[in-house]
């Protein structure tokens, strides 16, 4: 669903009522390593993650999901898409930005993520917002595609 320009995005926990919007999103945003069903409904439900999502005039146009372990006080952005309709206009950033404040809450301090070398529009984004790449994982994806991994010191 393309928001309408000026209208308003919320970002909140987002929860089991939406798992078919949430497997829709991202059935659309990732072609291999998606997240299954099974998956999903343990997330929505586990205490460590926090399932967050993004709204326009009720539709979910984003989603996100952040792990927390027990006896680390790093996190890990598991999964970040915006539907591809609403890209471009700031939800990403957004949504990384509630992320961080997520994060500090739950006692946190530093942050890490996995993304594909080839993913430009996500480069972008967490380079800008103070993420440096750590590590290279080599065949990472399902598709044997190796990981970039970022890191981010709160
Ligand atoms: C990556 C993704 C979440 C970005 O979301 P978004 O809402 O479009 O991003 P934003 O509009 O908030 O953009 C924030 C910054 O990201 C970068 N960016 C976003 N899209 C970009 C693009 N197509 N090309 C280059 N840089 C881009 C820019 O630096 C941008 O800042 P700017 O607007 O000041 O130039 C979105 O493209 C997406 O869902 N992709 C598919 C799923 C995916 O790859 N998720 C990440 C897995 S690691």
């Amino acid at each position: 669903m393309k928001p309408e320009i000026g209208a308003a995005i919320f970002i909140r926990r987002v929860g089991l009522n939406r798992i078919d919007d949430l497997l829709a999103l991202e059935e659309s945003s990732f072609p291999t390593d998606r997240i299954s069903r099974r998956n999903l409904r343990n997330l929505l439900r586990s205490e460590s993650a926090c399932c967050l999502g993004a709204y326009s005039s009720g539709a979910l146009i984003g989603s996100m999901v952040i792990l927390f372990r027990a006896g680390t006080r790093s996190a890990r952005i598991y999964s970040l898409a915006v539907s591809e309709a609403a890209r471009g206009r700031g939800v990403g950033r957004r949504m990384m930005a509630r992320a961080e404040q997520e994060v500090r809450k739950r006692g946190c301090v530093k942050m890490r993520l996995e993304v594909r070398p080839d993913n430009i529009p996500a480069i972008r984004l967490y380079e800008k917002l103070g993420f440096k790449k750590t590590q290279e994982l080599s065949g990472y994806y399902e598709d044997a595609s190796s990981a970039h991994v970022y890191r981010k010191d709160l």
